[in-house]
């Protein structure tokens, strides 16, 4: 058992500390926001995670994990320091680590001897470096370990991983990190530092890149008459491939792929290589917002007459309550300011919530009510509520019958034999 600082209590933050108090640790996790900390020292879980509430709830009743609202004082006595606080997008387009800098210099002198800074927030390559010159600390180690986990399965991933990585230049200190772990089966990759932080954005970026491919497959199936799902059956069997990541959709987004796609861009272009491949995965990933767009506006008859659309799904993906860099926030956006009527429905989102980047929208707590009087549907996001929809009470709702499924969820055949057009995504 060992005692564990954690500096930032978002998602990854919150996550990190609720798993390590449930592997046996002493946790204390810290945060600037005192209304977080507060809440959480009630028991109130401030995101949606399946299983997080009540790793928190156990956490905390048996003495294992606490919250406060000081970085000096959930240092002073932690053996391990994990670094889960913001990197956000720079002007420049690499992660600004201003945060995590100042941290650093904060706790210098209050971290204790031996003690390991661990980074698992993602940060620009050679930020180890960086960050063991603020501590300016020759008796304590950095060393990075980043996470690899999604959103709306993030403890699962976390007490799951396909590997754990580590990079040091101390095999001391990676040994005692990868203890941390103990009592979770997975590898461990233990290799320097700057090749821990690039396999960070090499994962996301393939990943990106996977699912920019077959959106642009599924671009190329509906020019050929092909249908997609069965290509991705075709390709996705051959095991070099699979057919993880592999589903066409809206676009991809969140608070990853967008921010840590460009940011190896630049991080590449800082390094002298022109990483033209994973510009064109970003461009592509640009396009297919707009192809659903431009999909959803190609039912409209006449521009000059109302045209109203039902929007479902509002968040990232399902599974999260999320909406940064959302692809279904985007097209939303997009339909609302070309004069479109946009009635929104998403399993997080409730009919009264005032949320700026909801404006413009007619929420409601029902599918059903949303699409009431409607040209046209869009399906945007994949929430499991979404995709069990009922086209036959739909089709009584609605004005006109046209559908875009931008998750491929629905059953295309059902939809057009209760007398909907049907577009899918390559299909
Ligand atoms: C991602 C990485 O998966 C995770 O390992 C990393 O630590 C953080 O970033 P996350 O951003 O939570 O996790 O979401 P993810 O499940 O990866 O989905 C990212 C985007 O890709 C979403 O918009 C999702 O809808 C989209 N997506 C995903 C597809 O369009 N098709 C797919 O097959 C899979």
């Amino acid at each position: 058992m060992a005692v564990v600082a954690v500096l930032g209590v978002g998602y990854v933050g919150l996550t990190t500390s609720a798993c390590f108090a449930s592997l046996g640790h002493k946790v204390i996790a810290a945060d600037i926001d005192q209304a977080k900390i507060d809440a959480l020292n009630r028991g109130v879980c401030p995101i949606v995670e399946d299983g997080l509430k009540s790793l928190i709830t156990e956490g905390i009743a048996n003495g294992c994990l606490t919250f406060v609202a000081n970085n000096q004082q959930a240092v002073s006595g932690a053996e391990f320091v994990f670094i889960c606080l913001p990197t956000p997008q720079g002007v420049n387009g690499v992660a600004d680590t201003t945060i995590v800098q100042s941290v650093a210099e904060e706790i210098s002198k209050f971290v204790g001897t031996n003690a390991v800074i661990i980074t698992k927030s993602t940060v620009p390559v050679g930020s180890t470096v960086v960050i063991e010159h603020k501590l300016q600390r020759s008796d304590v180690f950095v060393v990075s370990n980043p996470e690899f986990l999604r959103e709306g399965s993030a403890v699962f991933d976390f007490m799951n991983p396909d590997r754990i990585v580590i990079g040091s230049q101390s095999d001391v200190a990676s040994n005692r990190v990868a203890d941390l772990y103990a009592g979770i089966n997975a590898k461990i990759v233990i290799t320097d530092p700057a090749s821990a932080e690039t396999i960070k954005y090499a994962a996301n970026a393939f990943l990106a890149t996977k699912i920019s491919y077959i959106n642009a497959i599924a671009a190329v199936c509906e020019g050929v008459g092909a249908d997609v799902l069965a290509v991705i059956d075709g390709i996705g069997s051959d095991r070099r491939i699979g057919s993880a990541f592999l589903q066409p959709g809206p676009g991809w987004g969140g608070s990853c792929f967008p921010k840590d796609s460009m940011a190896l861009v630049k991080i590449a272009e800082n390094a002298g290589y022109d990483f033209a491949l994973l510009r064109g995965v970003i461009e592509v990933n640009k396009q297919q917002y707009q192809r659903v767009v431009d999909k959803v506006l190609s039912i409209r008859n006449n521009p000059r007459n109302e045209f109203t659309v039902a929007v479902l799904g509002l968040t990232f993906k399902a599974g999260t309550d999320d909406r940064r860099d959302s692809p279904a926030l985007f097209i939303s956006h997009q339909l609302r300011d070309r004069g479109v009527i946009v009635r929104a429905f998403d399993p997080t989102v409730k009919s009264d919530d005032s949320a700026t980047d909801l404006a413009g929208f007619q929420l409601f707590d029902s599918m059903y009510d949303a699409v009431v009087g409607c040209d046209a549907i869009a399906v945007l996001t994949e929430w499991d509520e979404i995709r069990d929809i009922d086209p036959i009470q739909v089709a009584k709702l609605m004005k006109s019958k046209a559908i875009v499924d931008a998750r491929n969820i629905l059953d295309r055949e059902i939809w057009q034999s209760n007398g909907f057009s049907y577009q899918g995504v390559g299909r």
